[in-house]
């Protein structure tokens, strides 16, 4: 029994057996889960492989080629998840392994350029390991051990003529695969459109009065419920939108320079008003709302806060970050 370990520790398809499990293993499951949760391919989802890209495209250094993924997200989709589940298809069986390897190390690098680019340090993205993860297997396949490849390469040398079969094989598969997804994507764009540009979710928007309250997200501003603006000094801050446009139980999103790159405006009461810093604290990705009841979600990593903010789940680790408002006439102004 030692003595079989001892050789096994020297024949490398042995030693890369428990990292091909694992990579299979992550593999399947993540192409396997996109296509179970029905919210990755919808469009109008926080959690969909659009939002992810809409919320990546400014950070990450190949945003300007994400512009036909955004516009065709449903079809990379699938085509992301069909690709996770090869590679980990590939990695189970040991089959067309370097394939697999190459396959795995794109997906791996594609992801490290979006949605991995922030990591802070660099060091620390998944992405990046599981680039490198591939590389033994990229350069010695699966080592002969529990492999399709190697009974395949029997299977070639008792039958001459075997090698021409397998090329037209590979050459049809990735026809067919290619032939597949461009099948679905085309049948996307006839699709409805969901995907929100602005989102005001859980309610019908108030009939604004000029009179309602602030509600200011840091001391030093209105009080909830207060009547009006504090008078002392008039708001100087921007102006962030109308208070109309916030439905009650809901939120609006807005796009401000002055104050952050987006903020989101919410009335979780009638006449309750507060402003929240959009970006995510864990990578700087913009966060979604998503209701009242589920807060806000992170596109990139999934972080979940809560409506006021607080952080629920991470990889996120604080929370997102208040911009006080008051209510000025008609509008909701920072200050
Ligand atoms: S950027 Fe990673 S969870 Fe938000």
């Amino acid at each position: 029994m030692t003595e079989m370990w001892r050789e096994r520790t020297h024949q490398v398809g042995w030693v890369l057996l428990p990292l091909r499990a694992f990579l299979a293993f992550v593999f399947m499951y993540g192409g396997i889960s996109k296509i179970a949760d029905n919210r990755f391919l919808d469009g109008s989802s926080p959690l969909s492989i659009h939002a992810s890209v809409a919320a990546v495209r400014n950070l990450s250094p190949i945003g300007g080629l994400l512009g036909p993924v955004e516009a065709h997200s449903f079809g990379f989709g699938v085509l992301m998840a069909a690709a996770e589940m090869a590679v980990g298809l590939g990695m189970l069986l040991g089959l067309f392994t370097r394939i697999a390897a190459i396959g795995g190390m794109g997906l791996a690098l594609s992801l490290w350029l979006t949605v991995s680019w922030g990591a802070q340090p660099w060091f620390t993205s998944a992405d990046l390991v599981y680039l490198f993860a591939f590389t033994p297997l990229l350069i010695a396949g699966a080592g002969g051990v529990l492999s399709a490849d190697a009974w395949l390469a029997q299977r070639r040398a008792a039958q001459p003529g075997a090698a021409e079969d397998r090329t037209r094989r590979i050459v049809l598969a990735g026809g067919v695969a290619v032939a597949g997804a461009a099948i679905l994507d085309g049948s996307a764009l006839f699709r409805r459109s969901g995907h929100k540009t602005t989102t005001a979710a859980g309610g019908t928007a108030p009939t604004a009065s000029p009179t309602s309250s602030a509600a200011a997200s840091s001391s030093g501003s209105a009080a909830p419920g207060s009547s009006k603006a504090p008078s002392s000094k008039a708001p100087t801050g921007p102006v962030l939108t109308a208070a109309a446009d916030v439905p009650v139980g809901g939120a609006q999103k807005v796009t401000n320079s002055n104050v952050a790159d987006t903020v989101w405006v919410t009335q979780l009461q009638s006449g309750q008003f507060k402003a929240l810093d959009a970006t995510c604290p864990h990578q700087g990705c913009a966060v979604d709302f998503v209701s009242a009841s589920e807060g806000f979600v992170c596109p990139c990593h999934q972080s979940h806060f809560d409506a006021t903010g607080k952080v629920l789940s991470g990889p996120a680790s604080s929370n997102l970050s208040p911009i006080a408002v008051v209510v000025d006439g008609k509008d909701i102004r920072s200050t």
